[in-house]
């Protein structure tokens, strides 16, 4: 099966896909998107990425030719055309394509989904954990906007894969660490799980929802607060959330080692919960 694009109103593999140069995505990062990933041919907490894809496009602005249902159909299609049991679908909205001016153009969104297959982070690293470091949080005052403007995300993702970790926690001129680079951030203290509150300084991970109401369901505290470095060193458990990196416990945050140094015990009842039931994925 081939990667499988949906372009504007047209499937096609997704190697064939193009978009003009001047397209608005391309020239100003004017766009937003979502990812969504598949388990066993079923997207997963879909209805809440399109709640979200639709929050993002409001709060830019972007005001779409099609409705909810059009898109839902389209998902559905282009996943079930790429035939992924467990697939990525990148849907990737932008202010269409004019000549270059900032200001908003007259013309319709240049709308994409693209579905490639998605593999789980290798079992070794789920079941040792991850390294991380922190970095200044260099992006705009909206990251409560699922924008494509991702140059600082970007910047700190190379970082920590030149410093040989997985993430780069994202740490405000306050000393406020918002989020990783691709996904949100947890702690454990005292028992309870602790993430930063939602507002314009972090994504509202999907996952992060999902995930907050699985560790209530289980009985675990949850806080929704701010977290400094201090406390996250000290933290007896740390953990990542997102749709392509599930739930990953952290157990090296800037060289420091987390707890035992291996993923906690709320941590790995949480990765096991938060996979649909009788998904295969290993
Ligand atoms: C900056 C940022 N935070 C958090 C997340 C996690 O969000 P979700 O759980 O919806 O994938 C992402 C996902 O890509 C992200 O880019």
């Amino acid at each position: 099966m081939p990667d499988i694009a949906f372009l504007n109103g047209a499937f096609l593999p997704l190697a064939e896909a193009r978009v003009s140069v001047e397209d608005r995505g391309f020239l100003f990062g004017d766009g937003v998107y979502e990812v969504i990933r598949t388990y066993d041919g079923a997207p997963f907490l879909l209805p809440a990425h399109l709640d979200r894809l639709e929050r993002s496009m409001a709060e830019v602005r972007l005001v779409p030719d099609w409705n909810r249902a059009a898109l839902e159909g389209w998902i559905a299609e282009a996943t079930e055309r790429a035939g992924y049991p467990d697939a990525k679908i990148y849907a990737q909205v932008t202010r269409g394509a004019a000549p270059r001016e900032h200001k908003f153009p007259d013309v319709p969104v240049t709308t994409l989904i693209a579905v490639t297959p998605i593999a789980s982070l290798p079992r070794k690293l789920q079941d040792e954990g991850a390294a991380v470091i922190s970095v200044p949080d260099l992006r705009w005052g909206r990251c409560d906007v699922k924008s494509l403007q991702l140059l600082p995300n970007v910047m700190a993702r190379q970082e920590a894969a030149e410093a040989g970790a997985f993430e780069a926690l994202l740490v405000g001129p306050d000393g406020v660490v918002n989020e990783g680079a691709g996904s949100n951030l947890f702690v454990v203290k005292g028992g309870a799980l602790v993430t930063p509150a939602l507002g314009p300084r972090i994504l509202a991970g999907v996952s992060r929802g999902y995930l907050l109401d699985l560790a209530r369901g289980m009985g675990v505290a949850t806080e929704e607060r701010d977290l400094t470095l201090a406390e996250i060193y000290d933290a007896d458990e740390v953990l990542l959330s997102g749709t392509t990196t599930e739930v990953l416990g952290v157990v090296r945050v800037d060289g420091r080692t987390v707890g035992d140094g291996r993923p906690g015990p709320i941590t790995r009842r949480l990765a096991a919960a938060f996979r649909p039931s009788g998904s295969k994925v290993g």
